[in-house]
């Protein structure tokens, strides 16, 4: 097992990429704190991996706001005994072509998915640091690298996710956190639910691998970094999108 004896606080955990990197952690023998402002999708994740004799824990959180932040890390350590991994998954999107989007459109992504990462991260790090040292892992994307269109609010905020790993693994690494980041390609969750299947098709022609990617793709990137075999790596995006860009 690849996460013994380690504490992970997984946002967003309760559904898509976060569930299945939340089933992975656990099984790999990490004690999984499954945060989400979906608190009974949560639950479920949590039930899910204590049935599997996994060690788990649910808590509310809404990333984007600095009190639940708090509350929700002290609440993860008190349980855990400290927080050793944290995935910044909590995501969500508001697509609009950029002279039709809101400002509410614009706020809630940016809320989410830049300023939740921060928090997230401001909030865990020093229980990180008590423990001699950690890994942070921020969800970016393939948006974040060449653009997408109607998602001028999600790809700003996924760029400011990599410039802000970077940045990251500049402030924290002399105290032994590494912070990373995972591009996904289009992966099979709700998010992409809407997508119209023409899309979803000529992705796929333009994928070297010929096909959308799953949860687990994702879960298993996330695995390995935050896994000592990753001990001398911080600062990277890590592209997992079937070589869909390189
Ligand atoms: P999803 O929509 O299936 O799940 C997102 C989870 O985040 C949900 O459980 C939701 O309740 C939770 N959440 C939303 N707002 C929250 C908040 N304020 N505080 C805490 N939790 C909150 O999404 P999916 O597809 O699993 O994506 C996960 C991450 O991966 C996101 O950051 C997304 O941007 C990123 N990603 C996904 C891709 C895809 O194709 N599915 C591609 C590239 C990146």
């Amino acid at each position: 097992m690849r996460l013994t004896n380690k504490v992970a606080f997984v946002t967003g955990g309760g559904q898509g990429i976060g569930r299945l990197t939340a089933l992975t952690f656990a099984r790999e023998g990490a004690k999984v704190v499954v945060a989400d402002i979906n608190m009974s999708a949560a639950q479920a994740v949590a039930d899910e991996i204590i049935q599997a004799d996994g060690q788990a824990r649910a808590v509310f959180l809404d990333a984007a706001r600095s009190e639940s932040v708090e509350v929700a890390m002290r609440t993860a350590s008190e349980w855990g005994g400290g927080i050793d991994i944290l995935v910044n998954n909590a995501g969500i999107t508001r697509d609009a072509r950029m002279q039709k989007m809101t400002e509410d459109q614009w706020d809630a992504v940016l809320g989410v998915n830049l300023k939740g990462v921060w928090l997230c991260s401001k909030y865990a790090a020093p229980y990180m640091i008590a423990r001699g040292g950690g890994a942070i892992l921020n969800a970016a994307s393939v948006v974040a690298l060449y653009g997408n269109f109607g998602q001028s609010n999600y790809v700003a905020a996924k760029a400011g996710v990599i410039g802000m790993t970077k940045t990251w693994a500049r402030e924290l690494g002399p105290s032994g956190i590494r912070v990373n980041a995972v591009a996904p390609g289009f992966i099979q969750t709700d998010m992409i639910a809407t997508v119209p299947d023409k899309v979803i098709e000529s992705m796929k022609e333009r994928t070297p691998l010929r096909r959308i990617g799953y949860a687990e793709d994702i879960a298993n990137a996330y695995l390995f970094l935050a896994s000592d075999e990753a001990s001398f790596i911080t600062g990277i995006v890590l592209s997992v999108d079937g070589g869909l860009i390189f």
